[in-house]
């Protein structure tokens, strides 16, 4: 074979090829051989040089100079000409937003539409998600069996995002769920020739209904949300907020705010009910929700991998990247190195450094949205672990839009006694 001979590690490097369930599932193991024994690679099959270890990665988000964001949201291969055609029809000009901003522009962007992300902004809608998911967990309380992604775990974050953004709730669901998942596999997937005909029209009416939403929140610019703030701040300063930022980050937002918060949701609350010993202690001491929550997101968190562009020839860990090089950042996977976080994949929900993982990225561009996050995964998980603690996991197999960046199962059964809910007793 033309592979006969050769180091098994190159091999790996060779055949590399995360659209797959197994990386979906646990990319920190898929990766573990590169972790341990070539830390940063080559990939023929994606063009990407893959980075594993929590310091490179970590001193690669420290520098956006040297490693430029701007591929953050750039399609993974080339897409066909049949899909690039589709999209001009539609007007396509997704651009950039914050996360894909080069600096100094990108700071200076940052800076003038952060107010709304500082804790005293986000201590409003506190009691509003708590309504949203005390509502959803009344609809299924007496069940004894849900899917939780479709019931609780899409909608609640999604809602969220809405109500943070300010747009009206007025949308069909099933629509927007459609549009989530087709941004998904455009920018962060690699789209089968059949599927990129029908992703490529989704995304440009996504693309549409953006501008639409856009347009008519430009007509009533003092009422809520993030997204009008940043229009009345466009008045102040129209080259640091422009309309191509606007209408990007409109698109993009939708999708940020919303599939990592339900993904990191659903990946947490699988990973506790894995773990009854935890589930258990967090169900007894509701203040152990908080060390938990993080826990989660650093053992499986919502963010496989992050992209990042070398804007000059460097060095990463004594490998040589030239300019112009893409690199993809498997978070994951500096989540899970043993240099950093003792036994890495013991489940530990009172690890003491665990706050160091990189699931929000780290430096000029970490999350702006996090402490959002947080509440979020804390309301929901506090309010199960309280209402629903004898809950358990369903035999089911997980399922995964296939990409690199956002991961969380399709769908998350659980099962229970309803006559066993304590709130009965308390009746
Ligand atoms: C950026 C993850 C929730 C808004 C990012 C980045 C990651 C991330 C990895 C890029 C960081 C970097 O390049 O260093 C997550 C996760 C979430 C979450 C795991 C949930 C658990 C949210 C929410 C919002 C939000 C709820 C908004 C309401 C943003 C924004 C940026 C960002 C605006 C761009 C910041 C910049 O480039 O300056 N997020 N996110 N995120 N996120 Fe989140």
């Amino acid at each position: 074979t033309p592979d006969a001979g050769r180091c098994p590690v190159d091999h790996k490097a060779a055949q590399f090829d995360p659209f797959q369930d197994a990386y979906m599932e646990n990319p920190s193991e898929f990766v573990r051989w590169a972790r341990e024994q070539k830390p940063v690679f080559y990939s023929p099959k994606l063009d990407y040089w893959v980075v594993t270890r929590y310091q490179a990665i970590k001193d690669i988000f420290r520098d956006p100079i040297a490693f430029s964001p701007s591929n953050v949201l750039e399609p993974v291969g080339q897409p066909s000409p049949e899909a690039a055609s589709i999209l001009k029809q539609y007007g396509y000009a997704m651009n950039r937003t914050l996360v894909n901003e080069d600096e100094p522009a990108h700071m200076a962007r940052r800076r003038v539409l952060m107010e709304p992300f500082t804790p005293e902004h986000l201590r409003k809608h506190e009691p509003m998600v708590r309504r949203l998911v005390t509502e959803a967990i009344d609809g299924f309380i007496d069940d004894g069996r849900v899917d939780l992604m479709e019931k609780l775990l899409w909608d609640v974050p999604f809602s969220v995002a809405l109500e943070f953004l300010g747009i009206e709730d007025d949308s069909d669901r099933a629509t927007m769920h459609k549009f989530s998942i087709a941004h998904t596999i455009n920018a962060f997937g690699r789209p089968t020739p059949e599927e990129s005909a029908n992703v490529a029209h989704t995304v440009g009416q996504f693309w549409q209904f953006s501008g639409e939403v856009l347009e008519k929140m430009k007509r009533t610019p003092d009422g809520p949300g993030w997204m009008r703030y940043s229009i009345r701040q466009q008045k102040e300063f129209p080259d640091v907020v422009t309309d191509s930022y606007l209408h990007s980050m409109m698109m993009a937002i939708i999708v940020a705010a919303h599939e990592s918060t339900s993904f990191a949701s659903a990946n947490a609350i699988r990973l506790l009910l894995e773990h009854p010993e935890s589930w258990a202690d967090i169900c007894k001491n509701p203040l152990l929700i908080s060390p938990a929550v993080e826990e989660c997101l650093r053992h499986n968190g919502s963010i496989g991998s992050w992209r990042r562009r070398a804007t000059r020839d460097v060095e990463i860990e004594g490998v040589a990247i030239p300019a112009g090089a893409r690199l993809l950042l498997v978070v994951s996977s500096a989540n899970h190195d043993p240099r950093q976080f003792g036994d890495p994949d013991f489940f530990d929900i009172r690890r003491d450094n665990t706050v160091e993982h990189l699931t929000f990225g780290f430096g000029a561009h970490q999350c702006l949205g996090k402490n959002i996050g947080r509440m979020e995964m804390q309301i929901i998980i506090g309010e199960l672990s309280r209402r629903l603690p004898h809950m358990r996991l369903a035999e089911q197999t997980y399922k995964y839009v296939h990409n690199l960046a956002f991961r969380g199962p399709r769908n998350l059964v659980v099962e229970w006694d309803p006559a066993q809910n304590p709130e009965r007793n308390d009746a």
